[in-house]
């Protein structure tokens, strides 16, 4: 099959970046990371890139026209997919215009409950029966664009910030590569 060229958007641990990566050595997988940028020189993610010789760029978010300077790089590398893995900067609605092709996202809710920051506490604090993971396209709004896969698991009582964390991030293990394939099924 001929893979999809992806590029990976990271600011920190990368758990998610590490899922896909494993999951590209799969020859049925649709996708092929051919680079990985984070806006955070620290972020722990980016040693996945190095250990598995996958080119990766540190973007300075503070300098003027860094949007323009991805789009470059991104079309020099013949990109059609952009998955967003706790990336933590707003894509502006030009970005968005202007690479035109597929830009998804994780988010640890159940869409279009949760949109922002801080869900595992709003989550518990409003006793939800049941929580988990999204894979959504990224439109103009935050955390807003059309859904491509979700899955959820019930809070136990004695559940916790942490524990909801792991079991959260355990599904979006599942639900990204998930999301992936069923994008480009009968293509
Ligand atoms: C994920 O849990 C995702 O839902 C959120 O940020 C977290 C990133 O984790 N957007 P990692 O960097 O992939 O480990």
């Amino acid at each position: 099959m001929v893979k999809k060229n992806a590029c990976i958007f990271i600011s920190g641990k990368g758990s998610n970046l590490k899922n896909l990566i494993k999951k590209t050595r799969d020859y049925n997988f649709p996708i092929n990371i051919k680079l990985v940028i984070s806006n955070n020189k620290n972020a722990q993610g980016i040693n996945y890139a190095k250990i598995n010789s996958i080119p990766f760029l540190i973007i300075n978010t503070k300098k003027r026209g860094f949007e323009n300077l991805i789009l470059e790089i991104i079309k020099k590398n013949k990109i059609s997919l952009i998955c967003l893995a706790g990336y933590m900067k707003i894509i502006s609605k030009k970005f968005i215009r202007e690479f035109r092709k597929k830009i998804i996202n994780v988010h640890p809710s159940l869409l279009p409950n949760y949109k922002g920051l801080d869900t595992y506490n709003r989550v518990l604090k409003n006793k939800e029966k049941k929580t988990g993971c999204t894979i959504h396209f990224i439109n103009e709004k935050l955390d807003d664009g059309k859904i491509i896969n979700k899955k959820f698991f019930f809070i136990n009582k004695d559940e916790n910030l942490e524990t909801l964390k792991i079991k959260t991030q355990k599904l979006e293990r599942l639900a990204y590569p998930e999301a992936i394939i069923k994008l480009y099924r009968n293509r």
